[in-house]
Order: C-alpha cells, then sequence, then structure tokens
C-alpha cells in the first residue's frame, strides 16, 4: 500500500525524531545532536545519535539507522504500515485509506487460528488413551494435572502428517500452515508436521494469543527442545515463555529461569512470577518488555558454568533498562525445576528473599577468582573490581561500593575511584575512535549491501558525500545533472540510491529519509543514515559537489580492462559513450 507523499510529510513533522526516540531511549544533548543507548544492541557506552537536521538516527555500535518510521518498525516489531498507523495515532492523524484489510493482517488472524487449533490439538492428544505415555511423562516429572491444563500443554503425535491433515479438515491451506511454521516443506514442496513425538509447550502472548511453540523429546534423536522459528505473528527475541500469567501476579518482581520445565515448576510450586526465554539468550527487546511490567528481576539460572555465564550476561543487559536485578545462588541442584524437588518450595522462597544484587554476584565472583591474601591476588581483584564499579551508571551507588571495597581491602577510597575514573575515560575515547572508524564507513570484509564499494573505495566515497549533499542542497541538483548522470555512479548500489533520491526531488520534495521509507529497505534506509550521519557537520559548496564528479570520473577512467572485460554490453556502450562525451 502506497502511502500519499502529503500524508508522510504531516506524519513526519508531528512525529519529530528527537520526540520519537525519547520516549524509548534515555538522550543527552552532545552540540547539535543528542546521543543515547542503542536498544538495538547491548551496549554499556552510547553509541546511537539522533540527527534533528536530517531527522534520522545511526547506531555507530551496530549500524542500524534510518528514520522515525524505521525506528519504530524495529523498536515495536511493526512492519512499515504499522509503524505508520503507530505514528499517526500518536500525532492524532486520520491515516488515509484507513479501513483497508490488508494481506498481512489478514494472514496473521489466519495464523493466530491456525496456532490456537494447534494447541487445542496437542492437547488432546496429550489427554487421549493412545498417547498415555506422553501424559505419564509429564506427571512423572512432577506435574499435576491442573498444572498441565493450565499452560496447555500438549503432545505431537509421531506422525508426519497428523496435524497436518487435522488443519486441512479445518479449511487451513498448506501455504497458511506453512506461513504459521507448524508444518516444515520438503523439497518436492509438500508438507508435513514440524513436531513429532513430542511434548508440546505452546507459548502465548500478553493477548493470550497462541504464537509459537516449543516442543521436548521424550526419548529418541534430535535436539532435545525444538522451537517455532519467527513467523509473521511470532519474534523470538521479543517474548518470553509464561509471561501472560506472570504479568497477573502483583509481585513487583519476576523470576527468570532459562527453562520451560523450571517456569512450570516454579508456576506450580507458587511462584507464578516466573518466565524465561525461548530457546535463546536473553536480549535488550525482553529486557526492555520486562521493565514495562516490574522494576525488579530474579535471575534464576542454571547452576552451572554455562548458567553463570548467562546470568552476567543478563544483568549487563539489565543494567541498560533501569530494572534492578538480583542473583539466585541454585546450589546443590542443576536448575530451579530440580531445585524445587529437591529442596521444596520454601528453601526456594529463602534463596528469593536472601539473593544478592548484581554488583555484589559480580564482585563475589571476581573475588573468588584470586587468593585476596596476597598482594599479587589484590591487585588482580581490584582491577577486576574497578571494572565492575565503572559499569555503575548511578554516581551515588557507585560511590557506596567504592567505599566498601576500600574498606575491605583496607586501600584508600581515592585511589580505587581513581582507577574507575580512568575506565570510564578510556570509554570514551574508544567510542569516539569507534565513531570516527564507522565515519569512514570503511565496510571490513564484504559489504554486502555494496559490494563494490571494497573495490571502487575513493569513488564510493563520492558518490556518498554526493547523495549526502544533495539531501541538504536539494537546488544543486540540476546543476549536478548538467554534469553527471547517475549512469556515471561507478557502484550500482550508490547509483540506484542516487536515482531513488533524485526522484524524489524532481517530484518536488524536500529529500527525507521518511520519503524513502518506502522504497528502501531496511538495510538500504541504515546505510543511507550513515552517509548522512557522516556528512552532517560539513556544509556543501557548488564548488564542493563539482569535485566529487571530478573524482568519480577519474575513478571510472580507472576502471581495468578486466572490468571492462566483464562488463555487459549496455554498460560497456555508457563507457564508452562516455570516453567519447569527455574527449570532446
Ligand atoms: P536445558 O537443557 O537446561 O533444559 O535447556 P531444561 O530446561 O532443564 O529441560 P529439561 O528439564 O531437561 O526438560 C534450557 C532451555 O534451553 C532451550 C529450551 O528453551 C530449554 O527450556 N533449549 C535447550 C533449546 O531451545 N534447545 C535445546 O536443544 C535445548
Ligand atoms: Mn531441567
Amino acid at each position: 500500500m502506497a502511502i500519499a507523499q502529503e500524508f508522510l510529510e504531516q506524519l513526519k513533522d508531528r512525529n519529530d525524531v528527537e520526540s520519537v526516540v525519547s520516549s524509548y531511549v534515555n538522550l543527552k544533548r552532545a552540540g547539535r545532536n543528542l546521543v543515547g543507548l542503542c536498544p538495538f544492541h547491548n551496549e554499556k557506552s552510547p553509541s546511537m545519535v539522533v540527527y534533528n537536521d536530517t531527522q534520522s538516527f545511526y547506531c555507530f555500535g551496530c549500524g542500524a539507522g534510518g528514520d522515525v518510521i524505521t525506528f519504530i518498525k524495529k523498536i515495536e516489531n511493526l512492519d512499515y504500515i504499522e509503524a505508520v498507523r503507530l505514528l499517526a495515532a500518536r500525532a492524532g492523524l486520520q491515516m488515509p485509506e484507513e479501513g483497508r484489510d490488508d494481506r498481512t493482517a489478514r494472514l496473521k488472524k489466519r495464523i493466530y487460528e491456525i496456532n490456537r487449533e494447534t494447541g487445542r490439538f496437542y492437547h488432546a492428544q496429550l489427554m487421549s488413551e493412545q498417547n498415555k505415555h506422553a501424559l505419564a511423562y509429564l506427571t512423572g516429572r512432577g506435574l499435576s494435572v491442573r498444572t498441565i491444563r493450565r499452560f496447555g500443554l500438549g503432545y505431537a503425535p509421531d506422525s508426519w502428517d497428523a496435524l497436518t491433515r487435522h488443519l486441512r479438515g479445518k479449511g487451513y491451506s498448506d501455504e497458511e500452515l506453512y506461513a504459521a511454521a507448524v508444518v516444515g516443506r520438503g523439497r518436492s514442496g509438500s508438507v508435513y508436521d514440524q513436531f513429532r513425538g513430542r511434548v508440546m509447550f505452546p507459548i502465548i502472548d500478553l493477548r493470550g494469543n497462541v504464537i509459537a511453540f516449543g516442543g521436548r523429546v521424550m526419548q529418541g534423536s534430535g535436539p532435545k527442545y525444538l522451537n517455532s522459528p519467527d513467523t509473521p505473528v511470532f519474534k523470538k527475541s521479543r517474548n518470553l515463555f509464561a509471561l501472560n500469567f506472570a504479568k497477573q501476579s502483583a509481585e513487583p518482581y519476576l523470576i527468570l529461569a532459562e527453562g520451560y520445565m523450571d517456569v512450570i515448576a516454579l508456576h506450580q510450586a507458587g511462584f507464578t512470577t516466573a518466565v524465561a526465554t525461548l530457546g535463546t539468550a536473553l536480549t535488550s527487546e525482553q529486557a526492555r518488555l520486562v521493565s514495562g511490567y516490574v522494576s525488579k528481576v530474579m535471575i534464576a539460572y542454571d547452576s552451572d558454568e554455562a548458567g553463570q555465564k548467562a546470568t552476567r550476561r543478563a544483568i549487563g543487559i539489565f543494567s541498560d533498562t533501569g530494572v534492578e536485578v538480583k542473583v539466585l545462588k541454585i546450589e546443590g541442584a542443576k536448575d530451579p525445576d530440580e531445585y524445587i524437588k529437591s529442596f521444596g518450595a520454601t528453601r526456594f522462597k529463602l534463596l528469593l528473599e536472601g539473593s544478592a544484587g548484581a554488583v555484589e554476584f559480580e564482585l563475589a565472583r571476581a573475588r573468588s577468582k584470586v587468593d585476596a591474601s596476597t598482594e599479587q591476588g589484590k591487585v588482580a581483584f581490584l582491577r577486576d573490581a574497578a571494572a565492575i564499579l565503572s559499569e555503575i551508571r548511578n554516581p551515588i551507588e557507585r560511590d557506596v561500593y567504592t567505599a566498601k571495597l576500600a574498606e575491605e581491602l583496607s586501600v584508600s577510597k581515592e585511589a580505587i575511584a581513581l582507577s574507575v575514573q580512568n575506565i570510564l575515560k578510556k570509554k570514551v575515547k574508544d567510542l569516539k575512535r569507534k565513531q570516527s572508524r564507522e565515519l569512514r564507513l570503511s565496510v571490513s570484509g564484504v559489504d554486502k549491501l555494496n559490494p563494490e564499494r571494497a573495490q571502487h573505495m575513493r569513488a564510493a566515497a563520492s558518490e556518498e558525500k554526493l547523495i549526502a549533499l544533495l539531501f541538504k542542497n536539494p537546488d544543486y541538483l540540476d546543476g549536478l545533472l548538467e554534469k553527471m548522470k547517475p549512469d556515471d555512479f561507478v557502484t550500482a548500489f550508490n547509483r540506484g540510491l542516487f536515482e531513488k533520491v533524485c526522484n524524489l526531488i524532481q517530484t518536488g520534495a524536500t529529500p527525507s529519509l521518511s520519503l524513502l521509507a518506502g522504497v528502501l529497505t531496511d538495510e538500504e534506509m541504515a546505510r543511507l543514515s550513515a552517509m548522512l550521519a557522516g556528512s552532517e557537520q560539513m556544509t556543501f559548496t557548488k564548488q564542493q559537489a563539482f569535485d566529487y564528479i571530478d573524482v568519480i570520473f577519474e575513478e571510472k577512467k580507472k576502471l581495468t580492462a578486466n572490468d571492462i572485460a566483464n562488463m555487459d554490453d549496455g554498460r560497456l556502450q555508457d563507457f564508452i559513450e562516455d570516453l567519447r562525451r569527455k574527449k570532446k
């Protein structure tokens, strides 16, 4: 669905990038721009810059970038139209052509129905006479029938087509089943049941829709747990298992466990705020989701080394959301499920009450790695401790821990504070270096968007400058086009981008990212934002534009015989034409 340009202009005017981004990210002013922690990757020091002049954002850490629409698409996990709709609602604008049911919305609705029906089917199978062994497996693991019902657990029979036949019988097409990912598809294109011979855990979103499944083998081969891939209604990184139940609890905290079975065992034992990630490590999106419900998270990961490592990661991710983190020490058992089985719910409750704070957890961990009774051990510990303290955002809190540590090790507080300051300074320096490196856009390795870039660095850089320049000075367009055509661009990617910008200007519009959001992919938007970000401090004269054009022509001439040999006829003709034009 194409959206009218005037409407997009209006939408953009009423949703300025600073106000939109700052409702998700804490932004600080830095000169003409704003900086903040990028919500699209996990980071401790801010790499995301918001540019008011181009109404764009760009993250120097992960390369995410674009306009307000791209931002909303990414952060809310919406498609283009949905993002426009959200921004329209935010600004109180009436969507044009509202009411037209678009295809995505219809497909999503069908997928929700398929998932619900699939959940019912699995549950009925679990309760049926012929699958007693599956029910016995779950009850054998200590789950009551009441718990099994509450979580809607099920069983996927060991068949290639039992579910497929059932759903076809309900009127769903193979295409729809595949979109819902309840079936896989073979080479020949025929579909087969995705989950076979597994006990099934439906994943339910906050509105009560079944959005995906996890399935555990009982015996036999294959991975222990198989999870639905992402589908139009499911994004692993944005959902948590059992959050639909946990959010109903009045407790001001969540318990974050690793596995489905941990969560279910916890709920059954009365800890109804337990949730888990879905077969992946915690993401910043999930942390943000959690921060919308609670101010505190109790991490109850497995007691093994992997669990401890994941705990450290999770602490880092939560520290960016303002959620307080406590860590449960699951000792004497592999995971919360087994802990409750061995020691009972009361012991677990004690564990919850006695949990250590995140900083204590990290300090204790660092301390356990050294022998603090030796000078050498003490120095090593202090070095690690300073790094841990440097991660604390709140200066008062940092001071409290610094004082505590100084006393404990009988060293001066000032000495510790100084090494913390040094680490913080180095972080700022690293960020600056990272930024200037990125500014040169010297993408190392293969540049997937613009694969010709590596070969034609100098030309590509000028092309990019020219594009950025045109953005700021659309009035130069006619003058530029007298000197060159888009075809003169050396790299095809930049050529395409340049053409789109030219076309936009020729419609009479002032170029803006928002007007291009509909015709560029997310990656292209990010790249364009990077170009704009790299040129934001510059003012361009027409002469500079001509200089860039000269560079492009110079570089083009250098195209080697090899390049010429590889040209298709069209490009070759252009090339010859070009040479002729230049000779005159
Ligand atoms: P664990 O291997 O710790 O399993 O995986 P568990 O939760 O203790 O499971 P039980 O008690 O043996 O049944 C923890 C989580 O990691 C994901 C699942 O989400 C699982 O709950 N996982 C694990 C997978 O996605 N795939 C796997 O093959 C294994
Ligand atoms: Mn387990």
